[in-house]
């Protein structure tokens, strides 16, 4: 074609600028749109030729056909893209108005947390004990020796301080300790608020012991304390009954046996029948059907003494319960550590 003369070269430009425009809408599919591209912009395309033939063309010529040429290239790449985004698009569409969607099938799963069985177990007592109206309390971790032991009644030499082997924080001035128990949260809530008084206070708790299946250095208790006129053994029992009762059952007994705190008097560790046997005899109750279940008693004068309670108008009961022996209980896990190793195939278990 290099040989056209420039007359001849305007018609033929003509002629490919017409013919393409009807190949261009007639393509109807993305590759007859690329079929068109390659007969005319193609290294061996017309248009292409026509461009290369510009060369050979007079000056003037040249200087007059060369922007035609060029703005039949650009128009023509530009229908060509737009064919092909209409094609494509069309084509989406009838994708998906073809395809069948159904939209009641259940989404992907999504994962769930859960609570750990330790939380769950100190919600149910919690929610058994609000339920007899008691409200919640807390106190601190790190305690002083006087709000874990000397308010409580346990003065510096007496052997009850080794009943509960304490870490002490090391380097402080004034002795600090991790709490061995959650009563120090009794003394806390007496100093701060009148009588009376109807408290749980559930909490974390640290003793300087061997871990094994059955014990560990940190575990978890809840506290009771409830303060008012006249308050004896027969409302410690009642109360107690209605809380096991709640938690474990309406068939639940319970047993009384004499014991010891210095923050209580008289004392008492309660029994329940055991939950796995109903008292029949096992060996998670070791065949006594019975099962300790928690510390109590009615608060010691000198402890309503040490917070500026008058013993003479006010008495009161106190009980403490082991979170994680609840927690093995209702849930038959064989070994205290696995509560603490977050396995979540062991977590997973408790549901959601
Ligand atoms: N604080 C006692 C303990 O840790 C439990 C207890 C609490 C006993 C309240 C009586 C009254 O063993």
């Amino acid at each position: 074609m290099a040989d056209i003369s420039h007359s001849s070269w305007e018609t033929e430009l003509e002629r490919i600028s017409r013919s393409a425009a009807e190949s261009v809408s007639a393509a109807a599919t993305l590759e007859s749109v690329e079929e068109v591209r390659v007969s005319l912009l193609g290294r061996k395309g017309s248009l292409t030729a026509m461009l290369k033939a510009l060369k050979d063309l007079p000056l003037e010529e040249k200087r007059r056909c060369g922007p035609q040429a060029n703005t039949l290239r650009d128009s023509l790449q530009q229908a060509l893209d737009a064919r092909r985004t209409e094609l494509e698009r069309a084509g989406t569409e009838a994708a998906l108005s073809g395809a069948r969607i159904d939209l009641t099938l259940p989404a992907a799963p999504m994962p769930r947390g859960r609570l750990h069985p330790i939380t769950r177990t100190i919600r149910e007592i919690t929610g058994a004990l609000s339920q007899l109206g008691f409200s919640l309390a807390d106190g601190p971790l790190i305690e002083t020796e006087r709000y874990n032991f000397e308010a409580l009644n346990i003065p510096a030499e007496h052997p009850a301080r080794d009943m509960q082997d304490t870490f002490y924080l090391a380097g402080t001035r004034t002795p600090l300790l991790l709490r061995t128990h959650t009563s120090p949260v009794q003394v806390r809530w007496m100093e701060k608020h009148a009588p009376p008084v109807r408290i749980i206070a559930p909490g974390r708790v640290f003793r300087h012991e061997a871990v094994d299946a059955s014990h560990s250095a940190v575990f978890h208790q809840i506290e009771g304390l409830y303060v008012d006129k006249r308050v004896t053994m027969a409302d410690l029992k009642w109360t107690l009954t209605a809380f096991l009762r709640k938690l474990f059952g309406p068939k639940t007994a319970m047993r009384f046996h004499p014991s010891y705190f210095p923050f209580t008097e008289p004392s008492a560790e309660v029994f329940v029948s055991c939950l796995l046997c109903g008292g029949k005899g096992c060996p998670v109750c070791k065949r006594s059907g019975w099962i300790e279940m928690l510390g109590a008693g009615l608060v010691n004068p000198a402890v309503l003494r040490n917070v500026g309670y008058d013993p003479e108008r006010w008495s009161g009961f106190a009980f403490g319960v082991g979170v994680e022996r609840i927690a093995l209980l209702r849930y038959g896990i064989p070994d205290i550590r696995l509560l603490y190793e977050n396995d979540l195939r062991f977590l997973e278990q408790f549901g959601p």
